[in-house]
This record gives structure tokens, sequence and C-alpha cells, in this order.
């Protein structure tokens, strides 16, 4: 098949990280006779200081002439001067909108061979194997707000519609479906407005997916759950900021935030795929972050937008072989061991997907 895919790799190790799944959906391509087209686009803080614009009008338009979006990460240091009218993460928020991207993925797992790492207790990891459904257009990252740069008052709004939530609990509860048929929804239904109205809509929805065991949960102490009894969990469906805060908690079962890919999807196919970590501008520019989120990111857009299954698998499979012949960067490796760059690393796997593919 041909594809077209858009790569804004943005800033801090985002162009580092996406420059390793380029070269493996390459590999993809060549193994499986699809040809990819790529076109790269300045997108967040490297934008603004190019443009002016975090998500420029070029950049937008090469975004909507593709099949899919791969992104790094935005943001640094030198981009967040409080008192800035324009920040990099704003582009990252007008392309979510832009495309109506409601549903953000996040499958977390657990890797055995990453166990001696983890900072939680091994037997707490197995069969650890979820995904989050976090809504990404809505809630207080998008409600009215005020900023008083100089004056002591401040808020956003936490609004959501009940279409909103119908449409993101639909794409979680068919997730359920394909996987161990139970749904979490995660809310604070005890104490705001528009979790209960969450709550009560979810609940509508649910009959139309009888055979998927819906259950809810108060935000905090779901938070504690999600540390003390991860296997429990199948799919799990939340608010637009308990599920970014949520997310990254979850990332520590996976070993690392490096490890976490993601995918954010609209009703058609078409969709933006990064990795959920940020910019890291403390490693930015040595090669040595992980791109294995990154890398998992894009086995999702093989599988979502470009509807190449087996691709995904097989890139998916050559990520774990990689790990298991000992391949690790340094927010992985255990101390002592020999550590890879991130193109090292990506080697690694290209190597395992010529065996897999
Ligand atoms: C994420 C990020 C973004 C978010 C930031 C960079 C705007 O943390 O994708 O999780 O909060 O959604
Ligand atoms: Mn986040």
């Amino acid at each position: 098949m041909q594809a077209t895919i858009t790569v804004l790799g943005g800033d801090g190790i985002g162009p580092e990280v996406t420059a390793v799944a380029v070269a493996l959906l390459q590999e993809v391509a060549a193994l499986g006779g699809h040809t990819f087209t790529f076109q790269e686009a300045l997108f967040g803080g490297c934008a603004i200081d190019a443009t002016g614009d975090p998500f420029p009008t070029e950049t937008r338009s090469l975004c909507e002439n593709c099949d899919a979006v791969l992104l790094g990460a935005v943001g640094g240091p030198q981009w967040s001067d409080p008192s800035a009218k324009v920040r990099p993460e704003q582009g990252l928020l007008r392309l979510r909108q832009h495309f109506g991207l409601f549903a953000n993925l996040r499958p977390v797992r657990t890797y055995p061979m990453l166990a001696g790492h983890a900072p939680l207790r091994a037997e707490l990891l197995e069969g650890v194997d979820m995904l989050f459904v976090r809504e990404l257009t809505g809630g207080a990252y998008f409600g009215a707000r005020q900023e008083q740069g100089d004056g002591d008052t401040a808020y956003d709004t936490m609004i959501y519609t009940v279409p909103e939530v119908q449409r993101v609990a639909r794409v979680a509860f068919r997730a359920a479906q394909t996987r161990r048929k139970h749904l979490t929804s995660v809310d604070k239904a005890n104490v705001l407005a528009s979790s209960r109205l969450w709550r009560r809509t979810v609940e509508q929805v649910a009959p139309e997916f009888p055979d998927v065991r819906l259950d809810h949960a108060l935000v905090d102490s779901f938070a504690m759950q999600l540390i003390r009894t991860p296997s429990r969990f199948d799919v799990i469906v939340t608010e637009n900021m308990f599920g970014d805060i949520l997310t990254d908690e979850a990332a520590v079962l996976a070993g690392s935030l490096g490890m976490l890919p993601s995918a954010s999807l609209g009703e058609g196919t078409f969709g933006v795929y990064e990795p959920i970590h940020g910019s890291a501008p403390d490693i930015a520019g040595k090669g040595i972050a992980n791109p294995t989120g990154t890398i998992l990111s894009a086995a999702l857009l093989l599988r979502y937008s470009l509807n190449l299954a087996e691709e995904a698998a097989a890139l998916e499979s050559a990520v774990i072989k990689a790990l298991e012949s000992g391949a690790r960067t340094a927010d992985i490796a255990e101390s002592g061991a020999p550590v890879l760059s991130s193109a090292e690393f990506g080697e690694r796997v290209r190597v395992a997907l010529r065996k897999v593919g």
C-alpha cells in the first residue's frame, strides 16, 4: 500500500526518537512491499522560533494531506516563561482539537525482562495489560479559562457534554469487547458535577455493550489501586486531565516513561501517534533517549491508520525480541549493564524485525 506520514519531531528528544521510528517504518515498508512517504514539518517550540506559531499553517496543511502523523514531543525551558502568550503545548492542543482527536489510546503492559529494574515488586507486575482511553478534546484543557498575569485570580473550567462522554465511552466499550471485556470508568463523582454527568452517561451507554462488565472508580482511590493491583484492570476510560496524570503513573508499571506509546483518534482512520513522554530537555541532543514509546506508537499507526495489523504486530514483537536479547537504553538498564544509544536500540529492533517479519 501507499501512505503519507507527516513527521513532527518537535522539541528536545522528539526528533531523536521519531528518527528511530521512521527508520523502522521504512524497514516495515521494504519488508512488506509498501511505499511510505514521509514529510517533515515544524511543530512546538521550534515552530515558535521559526514562525511565531507552534502549529503553523504550513504544518497544518501537511497534516491535513496525509494518512497519519508521527509526533515526538514539544516544550522546553526556553519556552516555559509563565508570562509567555505563545507556548509549544498550545500547538499540541490545537492539533488535537483541529482534527477532533477525542480518544487517546494508551496501552500499558509490563515487561518481564525489565522486572529487575522496576521499582515495584515483580509479582505485582505479573499479567499487567491494560488500555487507557483518555478523553482528549474536552475537560479543563479546553474549557473557559481566565488567566490574570498580574492579578490574584485564575481559573480553568472542567466541562463535559453528554455527546462528548458518549463517543469516548463507546470507543472504550468497543475496545473492551476485543479484550477481557472489563471496563473501569474513572471519575470524581463524589465532588465534581462534570464527573456525575460522566458517570451517568457511561451508565447510559453501557446497555449497548451487554457483554462488557462495567465498574466505576473514584480517581483518588484508583490512583492507589493502579499500583497496588494493576493486573485487575483491562480497559480504563477517563476524562482528559485524570488520564494525563494516571498514565504517567501507569508508566512506572512498564519500567519507564519512555516505554509508553499512544494513539489519538477521531471518527475516521486519521490519527496522531506519539510517545506519552515529554521532550526531556535534560538529555536532549545526546542520542540516549529511549525510542521504545515512539516505535510502539509507529506500530499503533500501522494498525489504526493504515490497517496493517500484521506489520504492527511484527514491529511490536521485534521490540520485545530486542528487549529479550538484552538491548537497553540508559533509562531501563540495570546498573553496570551495557547501555545503547537510541539509534543502536533501533538497530537491534530492526535486526529482530527482519527475523520476525
Ligand atoms: C501528554 C502531555 C500533554 C498533555 C502536554 C504536553 C500538553 O503531557 O500528551 O500527556 O497534557 O496532554
Ligand atoms: Mn502527559
